[in-house]
């Protein structure tokens, strides 16, 4: 079930905030303390007004709400909505005694979700507190702040303790938790909560319309294959909105989601653990991750980068679509010969595809780079020329210029490594950034009438060729890229 957590201040605000998303989720869960003093007490009538099963919950700053006041007057006003018996679930915090009051619920039918903030991450008697609250008949209800992959790797081997007990909820919290949301039917978690707001927020939570229609997260069962993408940051990336829909498209029972992801070695743990199927490659991991593999192809083994990893029978195998991909949208002018000199600004793992990938086609190579060294080898490895990236402006005869940094990207959208570069009009501009699709660096070529090709093109690319290594199916030419 998909619970959408109210964040308005009035009851007319959070029924119209609920109609918005009401095809999207199963309940919704009112939150008192974000109520106006003058609204709380109109709650009762909330349920009826909009005709789901709805949570009650009235947070404690100490657990992540907004009331500050007394405990007393918390209760007295939390009992009293709760006894109208409106309400189909009542949230109560773990510590909060209150056994008639949860018996006259138990009797009538409303049930009780127990609910333990840890934002410390302590993940301290788990376990235990879990299986205590559940003999009770009751739903545990466990948050738990989760500030890397290692967190969430405890969280899943936690779940897979808690097996036996059928309805609870799991949540890590944090973006780095998000797996543990968009997973939450294979962590066996009784509902996943969800917002209205368009941004993910800090505790990592999603909007409903982005966790159903995107992710699909209420169809998950079982044989879902779970594919995704590791990087540090990786919040931005686009690939969930290209391979999810290609998924439902094809109707490929998979979920493809973000795993923010800082220590490599971890992951991997995590990916053997729940069966990871395979997963995009990005930012900084592209190299970090070759020592893992078992296999890997002929591009990755020049490039010395991967962006594809997938399982291959009992071992991971690493190709790179970054190579293909960076090609497709130059190839009729690389045929034509109208590429012959290129000037490539960076010399990390991106600009290490884009160096082999025009060698291919004997293209003469100028690397510039902040760090003159790191262009200096990329340069002596592939035979090209090198400079440092203050120098670019001296490099004005080239058919085509790369931008491979992640200088510009968002939010840092402002930003260009070319300040005072003196593009010309029959000059190619390629920029592999694409967030935003139109960088600093791309405008100012286009003001001088260059020829435009975008870090979105290569992106498409390089994700239909992975979408063919994660499925053995061509990325369906009907799906529709999610926005
Ligand atoms: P990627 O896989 O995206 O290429 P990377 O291997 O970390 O990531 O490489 C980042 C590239 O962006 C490098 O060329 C880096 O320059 P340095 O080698 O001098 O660090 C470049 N880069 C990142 N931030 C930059 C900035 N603010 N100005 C100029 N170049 C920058």
């Amino acid at each position: 079930m998909l619970c959408l957590t109210s964040s308005k201040n009035t009851i007319n605000e959070v029924v119209k905030e609920v109609n918005q998303y009401r095809k999207n989720i199963d309940l919704v869960e009112l939150r008192i303390d974000l109520l106006k003093e003058e609204e709380k007490l109109k709650a009762q009538e909330f349920p009826a007004l909009i005709d789901l099963p709805v949570i009650l919950t009235y947070r404690r700053k100490s657990d992540g709400g907004a009331y500050t006041g007394s405990e007393k007057s918390r209760l007295k006003l939390f009992k009293s909505l709760a006894l109208s018996y409106k309400f189909a679930y009542v949230d109560i915090e773990e510590d909060v005694k209150t056994s008639t009051f949860d018996k006259e619920l138990r009797e009538k039918g409303v049930r009780i979700i127990r609910s333990y903030h840890d934002f410390e991450d302590n993940q301290k008697d788990l376990i235990s507190k879990i299986n205590r609250i559940a003999n009770k008949g009751d739903i545990p209800k466990i948050a738990i702040m989760t500030r890397n992959i290692f967190d969430v790797y405890q969280i899943f081997l936690a779940a897979e303790q808690l097996e036996h007990i059928k309805e609870k909820i799991i949540v890590g919290m944090s973006q780095a938790g998000i797996p543990t949301r968009l997973l939450y039917k294979k962590i066996g978690s009784l509902l996943m909560y969800c917002s209205s707001d368009e941004k993910i927020n800090d505790l990592g939570h999603l909007n409903a319309r982005i966790m159903d229609e995107l992710y699909r997260v209420r169809e998950v069962n079982e044989n879902t294959k779970i594919y995704g993408i590791i990087g540090d940051p990786v919040m931005h990336s686009l690939s969930p909105s290209i391979h999810n829909p290609g998924f439902k498209q094809i109707r490929f029972n998979a979920i493809y989601i973000p795993f923010l992801v800082d220590n490599i070695n971890i992951f991997f743990k995590l990916a053997e653990r729940i069966k990871i199927f395979g997963f995009s490659v990005t930012v900084p991991h592209k190299r970090s991750v070759i020592p893992f593999l078992g296999l890997i192809n002929r591009e990755v083994k020049l490039i010395g980068s991967c962006n594809t990893v997938i399982r291959s029978r009992n071992q991971w195998k690493g190709i790179n679509t970054d190579y293909y991909g960076f090609l497709d949208p130059l190839k009729e002018d690389l045929d034509n010969q109208k590429i012959k000199k290129v000037l490539i600004i960076g010399a990390g793992g991106a600009a290490r595809a884009v160096v082999w990938a025009l060698k291919s086609y004997n293209c003469k190579l100028i690397i510039v780079n902040r760090n003159e060294e790191k262009a200096k080898a990329l340069a002596n490895e592939t035979m090209s020329s090198y400079d440092k990236l203050s120098r670019a402006s001296s490099y004005a005869d080239v058919d085509m210029i790369v931008q491979t940094t992640s200088v510009g990207m968002m939010p840092n959208i402002k930003e260009t490594p070319l300040k005072d570069y003196n593009f010309k009009e029959n000059q190619i501009v390629y920029d592999l950034v694409y967030t935003p699709k139109l960088t600093t660096f791309l405008l100012d070529a286009k003001s001088k009438g260059c020829k435009l090709i975008y870090g979105w093109d290569m992106l498409y690319k390089q994700g239909k060729l992975q979408f063919e290594a994660f499925t053995g199916y061509h990325y369906p030419k009907s799906a529709e890229i999610f926005v």
